[in-house]
């Protein structure tokens, strides 16, 4: 076993991160990367579990996947189904935020997109708990990604429960491996600034992948303490990010959360 390989499997197995399963192939390209940037192995393997803290930010909350897959599929009504839902998106800082304005902020999202028949939702973490809250039919083709095991393994659990017969999620790290399904719509929600902050240049190359007629980027309008406003930060993110193509971009606010509506244009 080579160095690189040797590091992966130990970072792998730490008590932190040994429950997420995470891809082999998102420790690797850390590695490779910061490989990249030091030649010390002990500078590599601090700046590779930094990154990883930033990438999974399991400070935002969790519930317990187990349990939780328990309880999955015990229920039934549709009463429950969504309690459940509204429970689970009540576990991260980012769907906690969201569902207070879920209706609005979804109607103003489908106001300049359109309603989809085909949605993407990258690094999706818990925001898949909302489509029962979407008033979009159960054939609705909906692709999740994250690189979280256990909670893609829920959310297939609850689509398979609820009845969303093309809903299904899959562990995949976007931007090693971008998905190439076309769709209307692609959600891609509170990530991007900690993707950049993962790799710099990383978004450009991952919208600019993206077969979707709108690409819909959010990014917090403050940080997790609310004490400092990041509008202005976040635009330039997105600035920079776009430069040099000619998709127009629709601004939209809901809650602490902007949404950046960029326009791609069709792409089948
Ligand atoms: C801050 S949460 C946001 C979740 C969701 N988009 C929302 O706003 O409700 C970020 C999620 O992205 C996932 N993630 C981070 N990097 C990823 C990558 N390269 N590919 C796929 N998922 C990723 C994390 O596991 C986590 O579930």
């Amino acid at each position: 076993m080579n160095d690189l390989e040797t590091l992966s499997q130990k970072l792998l197995q730490t008590r932190k991160y040994r429950a997420l399963h995470l891809p082999p192939e998102t420790i690797r390209d850390l590695i490779e990367q910061e490989s990249r940037r030091y030649s010390d192995p002990r500078a590599i393997e601090a700046s590779v579990r930094k990154k990883l803290h930033q990438l999974t930010a399991l400070y935002l909350g969790d519930p317990d996947y187990e349990a939780a897959l328990q309880e999955v599929r015990q229920l039934t009504t549709r009463n429950e189904l969504e309690a459940f839902a509204r429970r689970m998106l009540t576990c991260h800082t980012s769907t906690r935020e969201r569902l207070p304005n879920l209706a609005n902020f979804y109607t103003k999202l489908f106001a300049i997109a359109g309603t989809p028949q085909r949605i993407l939702d990258l690094a999706c973490g818990l925001n898949p708990f909302a489509l029962p809250m979407l008033d979009l039919p159960p054939d609705i083709d909906y692709q999740a990604y994250d690189i979280h095991l256990p909670r893609v393994n829920l959310l297939n659990a609850f689509f398979k429960q609820c009845g969303f017969s093309a809903a299904h999620a899959e562990q995949r790290d976007i931007l090693v491996d971008p998905p190439t399904q076309s769709a209307e719509v692609a959600f891609f929600f509170k990530e991007a600034h900690r993707m950049e902050q993962r790799q710099k240049g990383s978004n450009r190359r991952l919208w600019e992948a993206l077969r979707v007629e709108y690409l819909l980027v959010s990014l917090p309008g403050s940080d997790i303490g609310k004490t400092h406003d990041m509008h202005e930060r976040m635009r330039h993110l997105v600035d920079q990010t776009v430069q040099g193509y000619a998709w127009q971009i629709e601004e939209v606010e809901c809650g602490d959360e902007l949404v950046f509506c960029i326009h791609k244009g069709l792409q089948e």
